[in-house]
């Protein structure tokens, strides 16, 4: 059996986050559910398990949210195993604009970072002292294949961009962090079926979370500074 680990997963109220969340309070795990909403979190908590999933107010954009919930995770668990950095925009292209590059909306594109790239760098640091306290830390940044500077295609640069700078910042921390005691790593989910990846998407949410699960709480020996696929590595 598992050690029991406390987990913050942000956007954990739809979509891949709430799968998350699911598998991860299925397994045993003490779950923070963030949302930008907190209602919407509590009650999208309490449908999973309210014995062993917390709704929290998490805007990762939010200074102040991120340090009211560093003090209640303190102050109540006293620690941090695990920070899935699942909230994620695609706006480019919003309002039927062209999701060219060659007309973005400079706007859309920054918002894009802030919450895709900027909102998981505040949170990890404000997170790393808490994570410091446990032995084998995990930091999973759900990235994307739209990230992927081997396989760049065009269209979409906000979000492009915010999930190229996403895995480059995985790679910082990995470098950083004492790879004994934190495995940061970054995940394709594949194309999932969500409120983002449409109804017509390959894979269930089910399967799309799948690997960010396995490098959040697995004890297989999963490196850290990878970009994952289907628990295999691929290119950056
Ligand atoms: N679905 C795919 O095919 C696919 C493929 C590759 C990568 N991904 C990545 O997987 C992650 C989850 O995607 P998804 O498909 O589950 O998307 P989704 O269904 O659109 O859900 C996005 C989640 O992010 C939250 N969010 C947005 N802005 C936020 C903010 N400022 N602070 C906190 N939470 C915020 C949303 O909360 P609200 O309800 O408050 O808006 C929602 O919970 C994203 O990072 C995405 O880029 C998805």
């Amino acid at each position: 059996m598992q050690k029991q680990k406390v987990i913050l997963v942000t956007g954990g109220n739809r979509g891949l986050g709430l799968e998350t969340c699911r598998q991860l309070a299925a397994m045993g795990h003490r779950v923070l559910l963030g949302g930008r909403d907190l209602e919407a979190a509590t009650e999208a908590a309490q449908a999973l398990a309210a014995d062993m999933v917390e709704g929290v107010r998490l805007d990762v954009t939010s200074p102040s949210d991120i340090d009211a919930l560093v003090r209640h995770i303190d102050q109540k668990y006293g620690r941090l195993d695990a920070l899935v950095n699942n909230a994620g925009i695609m706006i480019d292209g919003d309002l039927g604009h062209s999701t060219s590059i060659r007309v973005a909306d400079i706007d859309a594109v920054e918002r894009t970072l802030r919450v895709n790239t900027l909102g998981p760098m505040m949170l990890i640091n404000a997170m790393l002292p808490l994570m410091e306290r446990v032995d084998d830390a995990r930091i999973v940044n759900i990235s994307s294949g739209m990230g992927q500077l081997s396989d760049m295609g065009g269209n979409y640069p906000g979000y492009r961009l915010s999930k190229t700078a996403l895995n480059a910042m995985t790679r910082i921390y990995a470098a950083e962090l004492d790879p004994a005691r934190f495995r940061v790593n970054a995940v394709c989910p594949g194309w999932v079926r969500t409120d983002m990846g449409g109804s017509n998407a390959e894979l269930s949410p089910e399967e799309g979370v799948d690997t960010a699960i396995w490098l959040a709480t697995s004890d297989d020996a999963t490196r850290s500074g990878g970009f994952f696929r289907k628990r295999k590595p691929i290119d950056w």
